[in-house]
């Protein structure tokens, strides 16, 4: 065996908030590989050049956060995955070629089949508020599952209706107004916008409209609650929450860098809410 140290980053700029290294370097030390997962500060001037110097650097694959992740698309072999969603968040090698895919599709279902087992049986309408690439990663998830009429609710609506010219005629773009009249009527109601995140207003809905069976999911993470989940949750609604498609979302990267499946153990989540919820040094 090789003596070598594996070394993986995430590339973002910013990149200080990104938990990813918490994730990765908990997982090299419960599997005892020599690893090492880090932090990379990179301007969007500079992006392009880092990426084509990964292995140079001495990086056997990378993710990708905010705001490369469209960008990356062009300097990397993406997968039919990160093609469909039209954004890549993990990089890996295959021989010498780069090759990107996007782990927030399983990351998002993989979460939900954990926090809500079965789902995904039966369900015919679920509502996806927000149109950006979170929301392109979770409309082709939820296709890939079968859900019949996916409705897509964005405040700026020519946004919903692009994701039908992406997706076809099972996305059905929706105004943000008409939400709450199609509550009832929905199995699954997702929220991708960052309406709920710490400092900004919270997701305005009547959630009793919704059936006690119908399932509910955020991708916010910070807070672990959202006041969408606390509601979720006051009405014994089954929800799931965005930290555990966080963590969900890194199994992939993991498996490709390292040749191990991980797994997300309550040990993990535990140790990435206490720091989600200890006060920030400044
Ligand atoms: P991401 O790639 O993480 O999905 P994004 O592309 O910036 O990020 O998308 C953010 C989503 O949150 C968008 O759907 C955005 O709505 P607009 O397309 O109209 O901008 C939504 N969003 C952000 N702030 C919002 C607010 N105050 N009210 C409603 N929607 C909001």
């Amino acid at each position: 065996m090789s003596n070598d140290i594996r070394a993986v980053c995430v590339i973002g700029w910013p990149v200080e908030h990104s938990r990813s290294p918490l994730i990765h370097n908990f997982w090299i030390g419960q599997h005892a590989l020599k690893g090492e997962y880090r932090r990379e500060a990179v301007t969007p001037e500079a992006f392009p050049a880092f990426v084509k110097e990964l292995a140079q650097r001495g990086y056997s694959g990378a993710n990708v956060t905010i705001p490369h992740k469209e960008v990356v698309m062009t300097l990397s072999e993406p997968d039919d995955r990160a093609q469909a969603v039209g954004a890549a968040n993990t990089l890996w090698f295959e021989g010498d070629t780069l090759r990107a895919t996007n782990t927030d599709v399983e990351g998002f279902l993989a979460n939900l089949d954990q926090m809500a087992p079965g789902w995904d049986r039966g369900l015919d309408d679920a509502i996806v508020l927000g149109a950006g690439g979170a929301s392109r990663a979770i409309v082709y998830g939820l296709l890939s599952r079968g859900v019949k009429t996916v409705r897509v609710a964005n405040r700026t609506f020519s946004r919903a209706e692009s994701l039908r010219e992406r997706f076809g005629s099972k996305v059905k773009p929706v105004t943000w107004n008409e939400v709450g009249g199609l509550l009832a009527g929905a199995g699954l109601v997702v929220n991708t916008t960052s309406l709920g995140m710490k400092g900004q207003p919270a997701l305005d809905l009547r959630l009793e409209d919704l059936r006690k069976n119908a399932v509910v999911a955020d991708i916010v993470y910070s807070p672990l609650i959202t006041p969408l989940l606390r509601e979720s949750k006051d009405l014994g609604l089954r929800y799931a929450d965005g930290l555990g498609m966080l963590l969900h979302q890194a199994v992939r990267g993991f498996s490709l860098w390292f040749g191990v499946k991980p797994e997300v153990t309550p040990e993990l989540r535990a140790m990435v809410e206490e720091d989600l919820t200890k006060p920030k040094p400044e």
